[in-house]
């Protein structure tokens, strides 16, 4: 069990991408801005892929030009390919993050593309990164589960993640995209990637959609994983994933790892607060059970 935990906040990308109303520009900042102040050390600001695709995050540039970046935390940027990564760049990433999947048709309806293809579409823009100075975080979508493919081998999570990491990211994150996953499943997927890859090169990444996302967080733990992906206010899903719904709540993960001993570096009161903003702002119910016992006691 890790004695800290490193916390990559994704609810403005992975959140924010899936939201059916128009969210201002303004929002999006005052957001990432409000996330910066609570301790977190990575916060996913947004998305550089194509505005077709993710309308929501048409305004990756405005936003990212427009947040208050503070020293000691890392924002990092998705981009698909090399046009994404130039994007990114030209109004100041340092960081990036690529994503692939463990299911060639999630894939294909994720990006135009299959996982062989994609892993070559990277191929650039790790090579750029290396000369920029820029890290490179990448993710293996549907790592538990495919909505179209239904059952995805741990032997396709392996090849996908290795390939990955051989090719320059620091850092692979293992994503239950649909949220389907459960502790036993969770485990023995890390652990056949941890055969491969540096298990303090791995990242877990859950939806809670059936609620197994704290649960599977912990048989993750057990088996050392020390950095976990989590949404505020248990924002998100995938456009291109039917039934995935909201990441594991930010709020929910702090509490459970505070209460465990865990250090995280994350003000549970000032992370609330900013995720009962956003449910505000998104006019529902916060999607963190933690928030909501909160307001009631
Ligand atoms: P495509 O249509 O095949 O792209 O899309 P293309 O290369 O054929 O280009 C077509 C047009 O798109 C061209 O413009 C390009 O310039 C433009 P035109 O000449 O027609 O005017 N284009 C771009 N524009 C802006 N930014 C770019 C870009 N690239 C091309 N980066 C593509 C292929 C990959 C771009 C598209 O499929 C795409 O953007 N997909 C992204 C879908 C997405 O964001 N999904 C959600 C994120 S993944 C996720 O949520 C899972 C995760 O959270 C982990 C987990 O939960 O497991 C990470
Ligand atoms: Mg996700």
């Amino acid at each position: 069990m890790p004695s800290r935990v490193r916390i990559v906040e994704v609810g403005p990308r992975d959140g924010l991408q899936n939201e059916a109303a128009i969210i201002a520009t303004a929002d999006k900042i005052a957001l990432v801005d409000r996330l910066s102040a609570t301790g977190l050390q990575a916060i996913e600001a947004t998305s550089f892929v194509s505005p077709k695709w993710v309308p929501q995050l048409a305004d990756a540039a405005e936003v990212f030009t427009g947040i208050a970046r503070r020293d000691g935390v890392a924002y990092p940027v998705l981009v698909p390919n090399l046009h994404g990564y130039t994007r990114a760049r030209a109004v100041g990433a340092t960081e990036v993050a690529v994503f692939t999947a463990a299911s060639d048709t999630f894939n294909r309806r994720n990006t135009n593309a299959g996982i062989d293809e994609s892993l070559e579409r990277f191929r650039p823009v790790l090579a750029q990164a290396a000369e920029d100075g820029v890290r490179v975080r990448g993710y293996v979508s549907t790592a538990l589960g495919c909505p179209y493919q239904g059952e995805v081998p741990v032997g396709e999570v392996v090849r996908v993640a290795r390939a990955l990491h051989a090719m320059g990211c620091y850092e692979i994150s293992l994503g239950d995209t649909i949220g389907v996953g459960t502790p036993g499943k969770a485990r023995a997927m890390l652990r056949a990637v941890a055969g491969d890859v540096p298990m303090d090169a791995l990242a877990v990444h859950f939806h809670d959609t059936y609620g197994q996302a704290l649960a599977n967080v912990l048989a993750c733990l057990e088996e050392g994983v020390a950095v976990v992906d989590a949404a505020v206010s248990g924002t998100g899903g995938c456009p291109y994933a039917k039934g995935a719904s909201g990441n594991l709540a930010t709020e929910d993960l702090v509490y459970m790892l505070h209460g465990m001993g865990i250090h995280t570096g994350v003000d549970l009161d000032a992370l609330a607060d900013t995720g009962r903003w956003l449910a505000g702002l998104l006019g529902r119910e916060s999607g963190s059970r933690v928030t909501r016992a909160r307001a009631t006691t």
